[in-house]
């Protein structure tokens, strides 16, 4: 059986079927292995099950032993690998699309939710106790009817828009949709364009090199005043002093984010914001996903030993 370091605990039924898939190395203690102990408990292995927490950079794959042939991370989003690195030293990365998006689409809601309707605030009045209901109190944004904007209308892009249907679908992506999987949302060839009609705006896009801090100061000014940013992606994708500035000057309302650059030091500016309603990163935070995830990422490395290839590769 192959040899597989798993670099974070799983949940007990994906430990179960690692055990029967290969012979796991398993993190019991799940402690935050370091770059350099990856790359020491990977000595003797035919393959890594990383998740978003590990920085598989090219410093790191390139002194891994000659043995891994995969990573195969525990995420949809797999900005912590270098694909080129990895594909430069013939190993696959795989990922694991689809089964987090219904539980990631519903935290995108929530950001959505909590910033227009100032839960952040609401949450600390109520436990501080003492409140007084009165006809202004902690008025909020009312969503329906306002336009939504969806930066990014892959399977989580579309799963918000349907679930926000009572709100006016704008979006961005890289090709307009077919109209079945539009569902009336309006296509916007460019960010300037979406942005300028976004009242809410769900950032839902992978990070890359040209979604890298597509929100920054020149892009913040293309919003209507009082527009509320939300992102349940990656951080990378927001230059956060532009988005803070923003808030200051309220030209942004609020912000809904599970997600930082630098996670989990997020940017301090963003705690002494009011109207910042965020969360550590519970996307696909539901026990059902996260055992589809594992066991996605177990099979990804069972078919790629099996067949010499897997369709979640992404290198
Ligand atoms: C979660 O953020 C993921 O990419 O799976």
């Amino acid at each position: 059986m192959k040899k597989i370091l798993i670099t974070r605990k799983l949940i007990k039924e994906s430990e179960d079927k690692a055990v029967k898939t290969f012979t796991p190395i398993f993190n019991t203690n799940d402690e935050l292995y370091s770059q350099k102990k990856v790359i020491e408990m990977s000595n003797g292995c035919d393959g890594i099950l990383s998740s978003l927490t590990d920085k598989m950079d090219k410093q790191t794959i390139d002194k891994l032993p000659d043995t891994i042939k995969i990573i195969s991370n525990f995420a949809v989003g797999f900005g912590n690998i270098d694909l080129e690195a990895a594909k430069s030293r013939g190993i696959a990365v795989t990922n694991t699309p689809e089964v987090l998006s219904d539980a990631t689409a519903e935290i995108g809601i929530l950001l959505i939710l909590g910033a227009c309707r100032r839960a952040a605030e609401g949450i600390q009045s109520a436990q501080e106790g003492g409140w007084k209901w009165s006809a202004d109190y902690l008025i909020g944004k009312q969503l329906t009817g306002t336009r939504l904007g969806v930066l990014g209308m892959g399977r989580i892009g579309q799963k918000i828009a349907k679930i926000a249907r009572s709100m006016i679908i704008h979006y961005h992506n890289r090709s307009k949709l077919s109209e079945e999987k539009e569902q009336g949302a309006v296509y916007h060839k460019d960010i300037k364009s979406l942005f300028s009609v976004s009242d809410v705006l769900s950032i839902c896009c992978p990070a890359t090199k040209e979604t890298e801090n597509m929100i920054n100061k020149e892009t913040v000014e293309y919003f209507p005043k009082g527009a509320v940013i939300t992102n349940v992606a990656r951080g990378d994708i927001v230059d956060d002093e532009a988005l803070i500035d923003a808030l200051n000057r309220r030209k942004i309302y609020a912000v809904g984010l599970d997600v930082y650059k630098n996670e989990p030091n997020l940017n301090p500016g963003y705690s002494k914001i009011k109207s910042a309603f965020i969360l550590p990163h519970l996307g696909s935070a539901t026990k059902d996903t996260r055992i589809a995830m594992a066991n996605l990422a177990i099979d990804n490395i069972d078919e790629f030993f099996k067949t010499g290839n897997c369709k979640n590769k992404v290198n």
